[in-house]
């Protein structure tokens, strides 16, 4: 999708559409309407007036032939309360608008600009939205979404000449949206085109494209250097599994921190022995999203070049049923040497993540973030639209929730606290797989803090966010890439 800025006034945009938006109060004297000419103002109170033009959120209202303007259409799209109005709802105005048009048809249109979109965080907010709402899941049917998408927006200023902070926010939110986009195609591959290998493959060549240093461990170095728990999962397939490292160095970046970003790269999740029943088992095809998450972090990363050093680590396994499978029962000593007792294969992901974080500690990360789809319980507590955050160290913790917050995803911290530790002790090993039903987001988080030590740790329960069967006006169905954008944020806003 083609994004540009044009200054010319707006009743010269020779378009065939340009969108504004209303609130629900005076749709046709607030928002961007208020830029438009008195007599089509007076048009849409007129609607307004008649009910058939509301400016409820994402009411989207075609005006033919609008007097005073080039383009052949109008489309006023209402924004709602205008006390709830900030730029992540701007975000996802954008987003509705580029859906509504696309599924008519249009392909081309102008998005009207005001003075304070221009100044803020408003353009890039804009640029994520229209590039976030493009996406379809569409990529395996032959007749597809994507043939109606969207070939260019203008974004239309009415004469005002867009500033250094309007020309960084189209370009940022472009790398931004697409990495999102980047990530969102991964998790939707099913596991038959998205083995360890597969995975570790694409995750070479983005790296190969973005200058990227990416090393690939196999079966025998995992082997080797004793992860005896990412092992213990990944065994029972005859898919081989792989351990992905991608580093991001900058040279003006200070030594410390180096951050770890480690992501599950469980690319089929049947539960193992433990297996898990039919019912939606396709769904864990998605097992993947963290890792997912961490490649577009990374791909982003690499074009916006902050001053950092992140290195992502990438534990990707399938976990089957099969004569080879770890049991129920199995005691698998890990890479830092603690034991684990398995109460069930289906708890793989903590597993996977135990030795991908002893790995990342000893090749030098002094802070880690995973992201992972950890477990149901997370899905219970918080629904599909919130991400679950856990950490011992609070000032990270709060990190990420500054960068959620400034990115526009929903995050909301659950609690770490010793108590719970009881929980996942084994009569004979030093460490239980499982915690009960009790609490299993934290548990299952807390098992994993029990291998970060005292190196400051967060992890991201994305179970719940990673996708939805529900389609959003600014969002298709599917894979949502989330936890990206929020990540990306907090690795480019490090320096003080
Ligand atoms: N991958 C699943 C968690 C999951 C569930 C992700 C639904 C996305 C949607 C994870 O490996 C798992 O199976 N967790 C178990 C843990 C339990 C056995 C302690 C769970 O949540 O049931
Ligand atoms: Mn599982
Ligand atoms: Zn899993």
């Amino acid at each position: 999708m083609k994004i540009e800025f044009e200054a010319k006034p707006l009743e010269q945009i020779d378009i065939n559409t340009l969108v504004a938006y209303g609130f629900e109060n005076a749709p046709g004297a607030s928002g961007t309407v208020e830029l438009l000419d008195d007599d089509l103002r007076s048009v849409i109170a007129e609607m307004n007036a008649d009910r058939e033009l509301t400016g409820k959120n994402y009411e989207c209202t075609l005006i033919h032939r609008p007097t005073g303007l080039a383009a052949q259409k109008l489309l006023v799209i209402g924004a709602g309360k205008k006390s709830k109005f900030d730029e992540h709802h701007l975000r996802r105005l954008a987003g509705a608008a580029a859906r509504h048009l696309r599924a008519r048809g249009i392909r081309e249109f102008a998005w009207l600009v005001d003075a304070a979109a221009l100044e803020g965080y408003g353009v890039q907010a804009i640029t994520e939205g229209l590039i976030i709402a493009d996406y379809d899941a569409d990529r395996y049917r032959t007749e597809k979404d994507g043939e109606k998408r969207i070939e260019r927006v203008v974004l239309a200023t009415d004469g005002a000449v867009p500033g250094p902070a309007a020309e960084a926010g189209l370009t940022e939110g472009r790398i931004i949206a697409e990495a999102q986009n980047f990530t969102r195609e991964l998790v939707n591959e099913p596991s038959n085109t998205m083995t360890p290998g597969i995975l570790a493959r694409r995750a070479e060549e983005m790296a190969g494209e973005y200058g990227l240093e990416c090393q690939i461990l196999g079966t025998d170095e995992i082997r080797e250097m004793k992860m005896g728990a990412f092992w213990g999962v990944a065994q029972g397939s005859s898919e081989p599994p792989r351990l992905i490292v991608i580093r991001y160095v900058h040279a003006e970046a200070p030594d410390s921190p180096v951050i770890g970003i480690v992501g599950k790269g469980i690319t089929f999740d049947s539960g193992g022995i433990s297996i898990k029943p039919a019912e939606n088992m396709h769904e864990m095809k998605t097992d993947m999203a963290g890792a997912a998450a961490m490649l577009g972090v990374m791909r982003a990363l690499a074009q916006i070049k902050p001053r950092a050093h992140v290195i992502a680590i990438i534990p990707a396994a399938e976990n089957m049923p099969g004569g080879r499978s770890y049991r129920p029962g199995d005691v698998l000593t890990s890479m830092s040497g603690k034991t684990i007792e398995i109460l069930n294969t289906d708890a793989e992901g903590r597993l996977v993540l135990a030795d991908a974080i002893t790995y990342a500690k000893q090749i030098g990360c002094d802070v880690l973030i995973d992201a992972a789809t950890l477990t149901g319980a997370v899905m219970i507590a918080l629904g599909n639209s919130c991400t679950g955050v856990f950490g011992w160290s609070q000032e990270w913790v709060n990190r990420i929730l500054a960068s959620a917050d400034a990115a526009g995803e929903r995050m909301w911290q659950l609690p770490v606290d010793d108590d719970y530790r009881e929980q996942y002790k084994s009569l004979v090993a030093d460490l239980a797989n499982t915690g009960g039903r009790y609490g299993g987001a934290i548990t299952g988080a807390m098992f994993i803090g029990e291998f970060a030590g005292d190196t400051p740790w967060v992890h991201l329960d994305i179970a719940g966010t990673r996708w939805t069967n529900e389609e959003k006006p600014y969002l298709a169905k599917g894979p949502t890439g989330a936890a990206v954008r929020t990540l990306v944020h907090l690795l480019t806003h490090l320096e003080p």
